[in-house]
């Protein structure tokens, strides 16, 4: 790289203009970057408020259409769908995961009923959310069970295929689960069902909030997850896992958390130029809308800030809560 020096070269020349930054801009968020995760519960006309999560709410299947409606209409592509179960529905064998009529399948059926081909409709795979114990595996003397777990991931992936779900996100950080679910899936038919792995996903304390949202912090009490979702420590093992599973079938892979992971997404696009998202999760909303909260930080601004440097980190795409609020400011802005 060339460097020119003082007072030749003046960096702050192209500060000066609006029209100057916006034209040596050398990143930019739109709305089709986002994707929107939206909590999943039982009943009708029901918004109940996440405590942790200010100004994000589970919303029952009735009031999906009007809210993913809009969220089409700012140009976002696509939803997560994440089902709040009720808890006598957990068991420790996680049955429900795979009950074809299950909420989040109910869910998935709605919004492709109503809207089609307008949206992409993601769904995790991970028994968590059915899991007497909030384990993500089978859990077989005391252990989260490898191997046993992966057809039990299979079946889960194929009846979300089956409602109708185009993207199968496996976020069990089991080993070998991309592959054995690319397989389960062409094997019934869905060659056309992508996968978007969470390929880095870290044994993080930024998804408390989440596990409020679905009700799994209860069953997991003091448990962890560190004996299958990876040391914040790691950076190259993240490379490893990434290899692993785009070798495996992954379509799309996902580094989470996001923004204290940065580095990790800047490495994964780099090394693989595959198509990277990053998961602004639960704890991260919740710093932004507590901060904001307070009068300590303006929210629309850091909600902005935050996405923008998931883009210039080289993610083609976040999964953030903020998805509809920052899509709808962009509009605003005419940016979107
Ligand atoms: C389930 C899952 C989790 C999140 C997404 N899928 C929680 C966990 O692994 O415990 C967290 C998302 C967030 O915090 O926003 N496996």
């Amino acid at each position: 790289m060339q460097y020119g020096s003082f007072p030749t070269t003046r960096l702050r020349r192209l500060r000066r203009h609006d029209w100057s930054r916006r034209l040596v801009s050398e990143s930019r968020l739109s709305a089709a970057d986002l994707i929107w995760p939206i909590f999943v519960c039982e009943g009708s006309k029901r918004r109940e408020p996440i405590g942790s999560m200010p100004g994000v709410q589970r919303l029952s299947i009735d009031l999906l259409e009007a809210a993913v409606a809009e969220a089409v209409e700012l140009g976002i592509p696509a939803i997560a769908l994440f089902p709040a179960t009720p808890n006598d529905l957990k068991t420790p064998g996680a049955e429900e995961a795979w009950n074809s009529d299950n909420l989040v399948c109910r869910a998935i059926r709605e919004v492709k009923h109503r809207l089609g081909e307008a949206v992409g409709v993601l769904a995790d795979v991970a028994l968590d959310p059915y899991s007497s114990h909030g384990q993500d595996g089978l859990v077989v003397d005391g252990y989260v069970a490898n191997d046993e777990t992966l057809d039990a991931l299979c079946k889960q992936a194929i009846v979300q295929a089956e409602a109708g779900c185009d993207v199968i996100a496996p976020s069990d950080m089991m080993d070998g689960r991309v592959g054995r679910i690319r397989t389960a899936l062409d094997a019934e038919g869905f060659t056309q069902v992508a996968i978007m792995a969470y390929a880095a996903k870290y044994a993080s304390a930024y998804y408390g909030p989440f596990r409020d949202a679905v009700g799994s912090a209860g069953s997991l009490g003091k448990g962890d997850k560190k004996s299958y979702q990876m040391d914040p420590a790691n950076g190259d093992e993240a490379l490893r896992e990434v290899a692993l599973d785009l070798a495996e079938g992954a379509d799309m892979v996902m580094v989470k958390p996001g923004q204290p992971y940065l580095d990790i997404v800047c490495r994964v696009k780099q090394a693989f130029g595959a198509p990277t998202f990053a998961y602004q999760v639960s704890g991260e909303y919740a710093q932004i809308a507590a901060a904001a909260e307070r009068g300590w930080l303006d929210r629309d601004a850091v909600m902005l800030e935050s996405l923008m440097a998931f883009k210039r980190a080289g993610a083609d795409g976040v999964l953030t809560y903020f998805a509809v609020e920052a899509a709808r400011k962009l509009r605003d802005a005419g940016l979107s």
